[in-house]
């Protein structure tokens, strides 16, 4: 509430001049100079680092950021631990019983290696009712990429029996256009959340524009630093709906200078500690993909083979 009534120039220290750099550069409300560093600030408005520092103090205190609750709120909660099914009872069993809400779930692997293919059917999935391993819910579907097709979700929804255009229906989809955008969508997601029954939030790709904006070894940290609140705020969703979070991340199937060991994915710690589950995706014959994960608390590493078909994911 507070973001839409709540100017930039209500900021201290931000008259009209440097309220028309700000929105210049995308800094169009009190949430995104919240989130921003320093650094980038002053280079946007053309401000002293400490002034921009402390407009970052000002607008801290005045984004809407969420309320505190007590423990056995929170343990009643917990207690209610859904699963959602990949379509895929050995990528389903590899997850301890398909993706788990009031978590993350990450699928990282190269180009091709279906994590697209698994965004789309996890929105058709979602929608089945608990007893078909799904949470009778929408979806929401954060797009980086430009590369979410009705006519794919059509496809799988026949397949499981459901009215393609009712299925569709329940699917809501917003193209980011860069990092900043995706990150305010988030917030866009939870005010909708609170409209319909939301029990999957897609991110796809989590990490493709962060990559594309913040090169080079100067801003690494202020790369890790957006997309390790990113995470946060998706994590947050998925506590506050019992929902899932499903993001995806691509990375090079040739390990080598560059992008190193195949299965450090772009983001590296950060993304990594604040995904719980972690699946690497690789390409086998023909419509087969294995699925291994990676780094989990609480269950086993182990390999499993998947297919992508025409009707969707399968064993
Ligand atoms: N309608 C379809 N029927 C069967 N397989 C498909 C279909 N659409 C896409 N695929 C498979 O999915 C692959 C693309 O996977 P995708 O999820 O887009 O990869 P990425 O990991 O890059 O997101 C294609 O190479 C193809 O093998
Ligand atoms: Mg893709």
């Amino acid at each position: 509430m507070v973001e839409e009534e709540v100017t930039i120039e209500n900021l201290p220290g931000v008259g009209p001049a440097t309220a028309e750099k700000l929105r210049d550069a995308g800094f169009d409300d009190i949430l995104a100079i919240a989130v921003a560093s320093p650094r980038e600030l002053a280079d946007a408005a053309e401000i002293g680092e400490s002034t921009a520092a402390k407009i970052i103090i000002a607008a801290r205190k005045m984004a809407d950021v969420g309320d505190f609750e007590t423990g056995d709120v929170i343990f009643e909660r917990r207690s209610r631990l859904g699963h959602l099914t990949t379509g895929s009872k050995s990528l389903d069993q590899l997850l301890g019983g398909g993706l788990e809400t009031q978590a993350i779930t990450e699928f990282f692997g190269e180009f091709g290696s279906g994590k697209t293919q698994i965004a789309h059917q996890l929105c058709v999935n979602v929608q089945l009712p608990e007893e078909k391993g799904g949470l009778d819910g929408h979806a929401f579907y954060i797009d980086t990429e430009n590369t979410f097709r009705p006519e794919r979700i059509t496809q799988m929804a026949k397949a499981m029996g459901l009215d393609p255009k009712e299925t569709l229906k329940k699917i809501h989809v917003a193209r980011a256009f860069n990092s900043s955008h995706q990150m305010l969508l988030v917030e866009k997601v939870k005010e909708l959340s609170k409209e319909v029954p939301a029990k999957l939030l897609i991110v796809d790709s989590l990490t493709a524009h962060f990559r594309a904006e913040y090169v080079g070894r100067g801003a690494l940290a202020d790369r890790q630093q957006k997309l390790n609140k990113h995470m946060h705020d998706l994590l947050r969703w998925s506590d506050l709906n019992d929902g899932v979070v499903c993001v995806t991340n691509q990375v090079s199937a040739k390990p080598d200078a560059l992008f190193g060991d195949p299965t450090r994915p772009i983001g590296g710690h950060i993304v990594g500690h604040t995904a719980t589950f972690r699946v690497y995706l690789r390409k086998s014959r023909g419509d087969k993909r294995i699925a291994r994960l990676i780094d989990s608390p609480h269950l086993p590493e182990g390999e499993v083979v998947f297919s992508i078909t025409k009707e969707g994911i399968r064993d």
